[in-house]
């Protein structure tokens, strides 16, 4: 018997995140891990760059003392939001409010232990996020998640960044969860994914290893993606609708 096969996974039984009404962008590798980690670290202060509805936020204010949530605009924002007593909305481009709060933080000797990078996709923009919080000189172990690390932009930028230059980084994995294929109906894109750096308070003592534990995957998917396909055949783009058949 021929069944019906729905490629999009969107009618799933409620296990994951189901204390968590918001609706939120991540998978549910993704949302399961977020929510343990903030369980086991519980932190006194947690930062999130990138709000959107508020879905990561809701579980960060759940978990934290004390929440900042940096966003361009507070447009997308569920209403809900409004009742997380802890969190701190700073609204505005993260490449300036992210300097001034880790400045402010450092002043009031504040306690960051938990950071979550889902805002600026580009390239430029991840590198920049990851150089101002890569600033933060660590009190206690710092944990660091960068979301869609499966993202060829956001990968790039990921890879590129000279972690051995900074002395508190001890641990660095590309692939802490792995990304999806064609994630949310978006049609041979590559997304999703976390990324995860650990800053201690000792300096490190050897050379790191950056880690990418599924990097063969990626690659092979890369290959099949609409990412490689337009840095390569940008030229050919009115032809672009073959590929998809
Ligand atoms: C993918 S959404 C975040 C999703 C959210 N973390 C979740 O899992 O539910 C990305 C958010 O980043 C914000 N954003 C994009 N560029 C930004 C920037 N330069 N500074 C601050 N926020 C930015 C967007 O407005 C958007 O709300």
């Amino acid at each position: 018997m021929n069944q019906p096969l729905n490629y999009s996974d969107n009618q799933e039984p409620n296990y994951i995140g189901h204390k968590y009404p918001i609706q939120w962008s991540m998978s549910r590798a993704e949302k399961a891990t977020l929510i343990e980690i903030l369980n086991y670290i519980k932190p006194t202060v947690a930062i999130e760059i990138g709000t959107y509805n508020g879905g990561s936020l809701q579980v960060l204010s759940d978990h934290s003392e004390k929440v900042y949530a940096i966003d361009i605009t507070p447009d997308h924002r569920d209403s809900r939001c409004d009742n997380f007593e802890n969190v701190t909305y700073l609204i505005g481009d993260s490449k300036t409010e992210l300097p001034k709060l880790i400045h402010k933080i450092a002043k009031n000797e504040e306690i960051i232990e938990f950071i979550l990078i889902d805002g600026d996709h580009s390239t430029e923009g991840v590198l920049r996020d990851l150089y101002n919080v890569l600033q933060i000189v660590p009190k206690k172990p710092v944990t660091i998640i960068l979301h869609d690390s499966f993202n060829p932009n956001c990968r790039a930028a990921m890879k590129a960044f000279d972690y051995n230059s900074n002395p508190y980084v001890n641990y660095v994995e590309l692939d802490y969860v792995t990304g999806a294929f064609n994630h949310d109906g978006l049609f041979r894109e590559m997304w999703g994914g976390f990324a995860c750096i650990q800053m201690q308070p000792d300096k490190r003592q050897v050379d790191l290893v950056i880690s990418e534990y599924q990097a063969k995957l990626y690659k092979i998917i890369y290959y099949k993606s609409k990412h490689f396909y337009k840095k390569f055949f940008g030229f050919l783009k009115p032809f672009y609708r073959i590929f998809k058949k």
